[in-house]
């Protein structure tokens, strides 16, 4: 005899426990499974431990999706504020950190604590670990899953299984799936907000400067058009043995097309050619320690190195055409990443489940009623600083008012 129950939430992420903690204080019967043996690891490692989990400014315009419109109203139903609201009524201390990214003071392991306080004050149900070997829709209407703890008969599924990266932590594409079998449509998953990596041979000169960090500007794509699919930021950027990583780099990685290339102005507050030019009658040091002003000593030395310029030119000797060219290497460095870390290292996956299948307001797939989708499943994908969890948050809240 199958467990009777109104809705049957598979994943307790960050969107599966806020969907199951608002459906059960609504009175819905509500029972939540997931296949892992640990609870929620994805907010566990988040924000370095400390969750960055959500952003003041929180906004449509902070989202990558094929449908740019589809997150405004779970969004505007659901803010930064009324998740700040929650975390104050429960006590957790926290601290802005850097551009409206909201952090506990102490551990992640309170934003957990929280949503598990939540579904309890509802009455959710837990089954953990528990795996789901089957979704069928019966011809009454109602849903039946098939797990290995018995089977489950409910009125609406919520799909809240997550993305595709950091498998070795129990992420699968168990949504993807699900969203097959019952013919719907998919944007091409690829990893997001992960380190970039180059061509082995063309990366070895700067393999040295693995460790150093800076401040960057780095842009990709095309700003053109009614509907601009390119990406800016300032940010911070990381030198790594293979590649580059580092905020900067996470952020424009989501906005990144295979084959193309990424600028970076690594001295973004300065015309470098134009004062080099300027100063060529004034700056009586070599090249290697004018740079050294601006840029970490080795980053400056390894550049020029790499660009072919000798580190005790003196800057009154060099040709304008010279320093136009260097001006350009570092205000424009201008690469092409021959991939990125992938699954293994992103923070998020972008794709899923296509949003046009979707209701904007309940997240129900519109040719499937009770079947719901929410979180990272779905194609909506965040900036690095704390939106991927507002939208957790705002798409499990949506689902959990609708089932
Ligand atoms: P989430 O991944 O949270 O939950 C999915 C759940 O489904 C998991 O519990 C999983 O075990 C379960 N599951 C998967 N397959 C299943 C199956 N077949 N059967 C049953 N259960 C299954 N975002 C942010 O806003 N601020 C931050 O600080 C960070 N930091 C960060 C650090 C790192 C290292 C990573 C990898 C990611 C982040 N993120 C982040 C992103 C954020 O963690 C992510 O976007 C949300 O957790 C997505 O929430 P979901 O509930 O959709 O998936």
């Amino acid at each position: 005899m199958a467990k009777q129950s109104d809705v049957a939430v598979i994943g307790a992420g960050a969107a599966g426990m806020m969907c199951a903690a608002v459906a059960a204080q609504r009175g819905k019967r509500v029972v939540l499974l997931d296949h892992a043996a640990r609870l929620a690891e994805k907010i566990r490692i988040s924000g370095g431990g400390r969750c960055n989990f959500t952003n003041l400014h929180a906004g449509p315009q902070h989202f990558l999706s094929e449908n740019p419109h589809f997150c405004k109203s779970a969004l505007s139903r659901y803010t930064a504020q009324d998740f700040l609201a929650l975390v104050k009524k429960h006590r957790i201390g926290y601290h802005e950190k850097h551009k409206g990214q909201l952090f506990c003071n102490d551990s992640a392991e309170q934003i957990i604590q929280m949503l598990k306080d939540e579904c309890a004050a509802g009455g959710v149900e837990w089954r953990m670990p528990c795996k789901v070997a089957g979704v069928e829709r019966q011809v009454d209407g109602r849903f039946l899953l098939q797990t290995d703890s018995g089977d489950i008969e409910a009125a609406s599924v919520v799909v809240a299984t997550g993305g595709l990266s950091i498998p070795k932590i129990g992420a699968t594409d168990f949504g993807h799936r699900i969203a097959r079998q019952f013919d719907l449509k998919l944007v091409e998953p690829r990893p997001a907000l992960v380190p970039l990596t180059f061509d082995e041979a063309e990366w070895k000169p700067f393999v040295p400067l693995a460790g150093i960090a800076l401040e960057v500007d780095v842009e990709t794509g095309s700003f053109k058009g009614r509907n601009p699919t390119g990406g800016r930021f300032r940010e911070d950027l990381l030198f790594t043995h293979r590649g580059l990583s580092g905020p900067a780099i996470l952020q424009i990685s989501s906005f990144w097309q295979p084959g193309t290339p990424i600028v970076i102005n690594l001295l973004p507050e300065m015309d470098l050619a134009q004062t080099l030019i300027e100063g060529k009658g004034s700056i009586k040091k070599q090249l290697g320690n004018v740079l050294s002003q601006w840029l970490p000593a080795r980053l400056a030395e390894g550049l020029l190195l790499a660009h072919g310029f000798a580190l005790d030119a003196r800057l009154a000797d060099m040709p304008d055409a010279q320093l136009r060219r260097l001006g350009q290497a570092i205000n424009q460095w201008t690469l092409v990443p021959n991939g990125s870390e992938g699954y293994r290292k992103a923070e998020v996956t972008r794709g899923g489940v296509d949003t046009r299948e979707l209701s904007q307001q309940t997240m129900m797939a519109t040719k499937v009623p009770g079947l719901y989708f929410v979180g990272e499943t779905v194609d909506v994908t965040g900036w690095l600083g704390g939106y991927n969890f507002q939208w957790a948050w705002a798409s499990g809240v949506a689902a959990g008012q609708a089932v």
